[in-house]
């Protein structure tokens, strides 16, 4: 048990991506279970209004951390959640995505708000952000590493890339590959929904 558990740790910690500079990934932080990922958070959505940890109780959540200049990794796992809400029908309308900053700097809740609106995204995404330091505090709840990348406006933040499961309780429930295909993800939050 002790072993899955680490396993998962380093799953949700590994994956690091969206620099092409590239950072070494975090060391593995030996975990003590499910209670190990999550915790408080104070943050604004992107409409200003103050949102915390109360936002996950409910209804099940895929929360991602990532940034609006990402070029890559995070336009397309909000893609792919569009496609696995579609997927899942009915259980899907239910799921709540929420998307982190990590890049409170120039992730104003205007900049999130003209950002989620994109066609090509899921309606209803809530985006969070916050000072940096509430960001920050965040961050550390959900075992994320960001890392700034580069000089200069067109910085990119190199971050962790795993999709978070959080369970109806408000409770982390597994970390989701985002890479992975829209009907495999689609798979593994039915198959968590039916376990729970
Ligand atoms: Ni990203």
């Amino acid at each position: 048990m002790r072993l899955i558990r680490s396993a998962l740790a380093v799953l949700v910690l590994a994956s690091a991506a969206c620099s092409p500079a590239g950072e070494d990934a975090p060391k593995p932080v030996r975990s003590t279970g499910k209670a190990a990922v999550g915790g408080p958070f104070r943050l604004v959505d992107q409409t200003g209004a103050v949102r915390d940890e109360s936002l996950l109780k409910g209804r099940w959540t895929a929360m991602f951390f990532g940034f609006t200049y990402c070029p890559d990794v995070c336009p397309t796992t909000l893609q792919t959640l569009a496609e696995v809400k579609e997927q899942l029908g009915p259980q899907g309308k239910d799921l709540q995505i929420v998307l982190v900053s990590v890049d409170p700097e120039r992730d104003t809740p205007e900049a999130l708000k003209a950002y989620l609106a994109n066609d090509a995204f899921p309606d209803g995404v809530v985006g969070l952000t916050g000072a940096p330091a509430q960001v920050a505090q965040a961050l550390k709840a959900y075992r994320v590493y960001a890392k700034k990348t580069g000089e200069g406006p067109d910085y990119l933040v190199d971050h962790s890339t795993a999709i978070y499961l959080i369970d109806p309780k408000g409770e982390f429930d597994r970390p989701i590959i985002s890479t992975r295909a829209p009907e495999e993800i689609a798979a593994d939050i039915r198959k968590a929904m039916r376990d729970a």
